[in-house]
């Protein structure tokens, strides 16, 4: 497969729905659940991308049967505690950070040493931001220096605690959460808000949950010890995914996007919040909520009058994987729009708040940046000419489809490298931006 992309045509107006693929939040979760179960538990829509297939690969590999087939796939859990593997076995969470920290969270307990690596992408992020925490269960890590790889040694005697979540990390909440669901006793987390799909999870598993929330966090109790019961469940379409075809849609002229089955819980819907401020036209139809779920239909239009913004922080969160494709729009925007306490986004894949900056210095869009703020001076003229190249990206994903949203709305002939890097989260991209009309070699 040619590794590289080339575009140097924008896209034809189009009007046309869209499917997109499972939530990934959601899959990993619901598959790291499901091996806990005590019995069988049956998911339709998981996302058949590579950060799913490493966690059902991690999975296989601490003994629990696994059936993925084209329509769904099937977990036999083994209850809590109940994996079985051999001493010093590795796992890889490849590209995964979801994967990687939750799967520390259910190791706590683990009855031999596991060791989990990941890609290069994965080995410049931090993991004291979990190891550090799960200490306090009694677990023990050797970690390179907060980096993978991770040498986990659990213990026979998790005890419970209290902690405070100060980042607005799910992916440290929910591992936290993971660790307590295997101890015994009432674990408690205050947390600053973040999305909140572990929770609803739980609550749908019955589990004992006590969730209080406040303005900026919320305290989460839980009761450990519990068997976890299996778990039936239609995975809705990921809004980070669906995000690209939103800005797409958006940047373009005279278009008009359906995307059906949208998760649209409150905690991941911050691209839609900012976009509305900035003008964009999003309906929202046929509301429904699916197991504590919300889910609906999102009709999106684009606009060649895009406004800037102020965006208040308390967005963030809610936003967290969609900043590139918001510094897109704001550099289409009239005027100049800011954005601040932003470190979050250099702890991604790639660091994206520097990769946001590079793609608007190669787009020519003034702007100035800091290590957790931007400020971007929008141009609604922009139209490119020029060559650019974008490539030595860690492979982000989110770079490489951002990257493609840009080229096909503002023109210039781009060459993207890593047309891979796809497959972690999003396989049908480049086949659902043919379906919209766009041509590319
Ligand atoms: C995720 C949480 C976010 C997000 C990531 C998925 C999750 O990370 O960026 O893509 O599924 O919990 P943080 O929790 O580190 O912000």
């Amino acid at each position: 497969m040619n590794k590289v992309l080339k575009i140097s045509k924008i896209i034809k107006p189009f009007k046309k729905s869209l499917n997109i693929e499972g939530d990934k939040s959601l899959s990993i979760r619901w598959s790291l659940l499901a091996s806990q179960a005590s019995g069988i538990s049956k998911s339709f829509n998981l996302l058949k991308s590579e950060d799913v297939i490493d966690t059902l690969k991690c999975l296989k590999k601490l003994g629990i049967k696994i059936k993925l087939n084209k329509n769904f796939c099937e977990i036999k859990g083994k209850g809590l505690n109940g994996f079985k593997y051999k001493k010093n076995i590795t796992l890889n969470a490849g590209n995964s950070g979801t994967l990687a920290r939750l799967i520390i969270g259910l190791l706590v307990h683990a009855k031999k040493n596991i060791i989990i690596k990941g890609d290069k992408s994965l080995s410049k992020r931090d993991f004291y931001r979990v190891t550090n925490p799960l200490k306090k269960f009694g677990a023990k890590f050797i970690t390179n220096f907060g980096k993978l790889p991770i040498i986990v040694e659990g213990t026979n005697f998790p005890t419970p605690n209290k902690f405070l979540e100060s980042k607005g990390s799910a992916q440290i909440k929910s591992s936290l959460m993971f660790a307590a669901l295997n101890t015994k006793g009432t674990t408690i987390i205050k947390a600053k808000k973040s999305r909140d799909h572990s929770e609803i999870l739980f609550k749908y598993l019955d589990l004992p949950i006590k969730i209080k929330k406040f303005k900026t966090y919320d305290v989460i109790k839980i009761e450990g010890g519990q068997k976890i019961k299996p778990l039936n469940y239609k995975i809705p379409s990921d809004i980070s995914s669906s995000a690209f075809f939103i800005v797409l849609t958006a940047l373009s002229n005279k278009s008009k996007l359906n995307i059906k089955n949208v998760n649209i819980n409150p905690t991941r819907i911050g691209i839609l919040k900012i976009l509305k401020k900035m003008g964009i036209k999003i309906h929202l139809r046929n509301k429904r909520t699916y197991k504590g779920e919300q889910i609906a239909d999102l009709h999106v239009f684009s606009n060649n009058k895009i406004k800037p913004i102020n965006c208040p922080a308390n967005l963030n969160s809610a936003a967290i994987d969609e900043f590139l494709l918001i510094f897109l729009v704001a550099a289409k925007a009239n005027g100049i729009s800011y954005f601040k306490n932003l470190s979050e986004l250099n702890q991604k894949e790639s660091p994206r708040l520097e990769w946001g900056s590079k793609i608007l210095n190669k787009i020519g869009i003034k702007h100035k940046v800091s290590k957790d703020s931007i400020k971007i001076y929008g141009n609604p003229y922009l139209k490119l000419d020029k060559k650019i190249v974008i490539k030595n990206f860690l492979k982000d994903h989110r770079v490489f489809m951002t990257s493609v949203v840009a080229a096909l709305t503002f023109g210039g002939k781009w060459i993207i490298f890593d047309k891979n890097s796809i497959n972690t989260s999003f396989p049908s991209f480049l086949d659902k931006i043919k379906y919209l009309g766009a041509k590319f070699q």
